[in-house]
């Protein structure tokens, strides 16, 4: 028997309707989209306005429609996993409420905390789990509502920020040469001051003060995290590209986090790989956080085809960064019309 190796067999988005663009931004708070243009790429993002509704609305709606466009059966599943920074509770997990909600009698299901590293290390866990043999169909989400725990009332931040979800069916093949081929993966703890929530946690559980203070949203040191990711992502690229014997020339797409188009293009140019071999739809929805990989690949795939070289890489709170060597394992055109 070959070895077993996880491929992706679909993928499935969701985004709220709501679109906040730069324009309604600006009567918010001090900026103009000609400054968040030039700075991020951003144009515009999503926005989950209903009350009421948390990151498990939009994993579960990118969830079903996964099992309808791959027709998978859902008793098959043995487990779904959810990468995401805002959960719908501090427990139970939100994996847990979506698993529920599809109705999903086979599975067992956890969350996965990376913040925006989340989808790409949860995806290369549950590769792992597929190639033990343990486990044959897993769900892997990356959902989140960054406008939970974003400021707008902070400038710095709230142009960043954006919602949504999307996600992958992860199966095992025997089939050599497509699948996850490679990944390497480093956490630098001493990034905890440059980018942080600092308070609903253990260390400073929420109070009368906590919220007084708008202490319960994103706070950033963007040109620190900035510098630090554009190194991290590139270099852990390079790295992984190099162990594979791989040029730039044979990579065929970049799936990159979508923080800001000026990280993704100064990562591009240090690994040598063009602009039109990255997949970018930052200007749409922003930073979504754990939802921007599959969200790319749900937004990409009529363009992927059976054997594209791809290098996934993403950097975040923590500091979580890293790169990932895939070969992409299915004609996406065809499985891109079932939209
Ligand atoms: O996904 C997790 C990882 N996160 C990231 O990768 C984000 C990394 N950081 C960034 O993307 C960028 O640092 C930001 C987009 C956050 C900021 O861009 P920047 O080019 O680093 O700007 P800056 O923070 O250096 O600020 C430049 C100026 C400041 O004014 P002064 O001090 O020069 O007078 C800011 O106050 O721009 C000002 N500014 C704004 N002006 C208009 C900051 N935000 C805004 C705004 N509109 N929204």
């Amino acid at each position: 028997m070959n070895k077993i190796n996880a491929i992706i067999t679909g993928v499935a988005g969701y985004v709220p309707d709501y679109v906040l663009n730069n324009e309604e931004l600006s009567r918010m708070v001090d900026t103009n989209d000609e400054w968040i243009t030039a700075r991020t790429g951003i144009k515009e993002r999503r926005i989950l306005t209903e009350e009421g509704l948390g990151t498990s609305y939009m994993a579960r709606k990118a969830a079903k429609l996964l099992l309808e466009k791959t027709g998978v059966d859902p008793d098959s599943v043995d487990a779904v996993i959810v990468a995401t920074t805002t959960p719908d509770y501090v427990h139970p997990s939100t994996a847990s409420i979506v698993l529920g909600k599809l109705g999903l009698k086979n599975a067992f299901a956890f969350d996965f905390s990376a913040a925006c590293c989340g989808f790409m290390y949860a995806f290369d866990v549950a590769a792992n789990m597929i190639q033990s043999g343990r486990h044959k169909r897993i769900i892997v989400i990356g959902a989140d509502k960054m406008s939970a725990i974003t400021d707008y009332k902070d400038r710095a931040t709230c142009a960043l920020f954006g919602d949504g979800a999307g996600a992958v069916m992860v199966e095992g093949t025997e089939e050599e040469g497509i699948g996850l081929m490679d990944s390497y993966h480093r956490t630098d703890g001493k990034g905890l001051p440059f980018l942080h929530i600092k308070a609903g946690g253990s260390v400073c559980p929420s109070s009368q003060f906590t919220v007084d203070h708008r202490l319960h949203y994103t706070y950033q040191e963007g040109r620190t995290v900035f510098k630090y990711a554009v190194t991290a992502m590139a270099d852990d690229c390079k790295l992984v590209a190099e162990k594979n014997n791989l040029t730039a020339d044979d990579i065929d797409y970049v799936v990159s986090h979508q923080a800001n188009l000026r990280i993704i293009e100064a990562v591009a140019k240090r690994v040598g790989v063009p602009m039109d071999k990255v997949l970018v739809n930052i200007q749409r929805y922003g930073n979504t956080s754990a939802a921007c990989m599959p969200l790319v690949l749900w937004d990409f795939e009529s363009k992927l085809k059976k054997g594209d070289t791809m290098m996934f890489t993403a950097f975040a709170a923590g500091f979580a960064h890293g790169a990932l060597y895939y070969k992409w394992a299915y004609d996406g055109a065809t499985a891109a019309t079932k939209k």
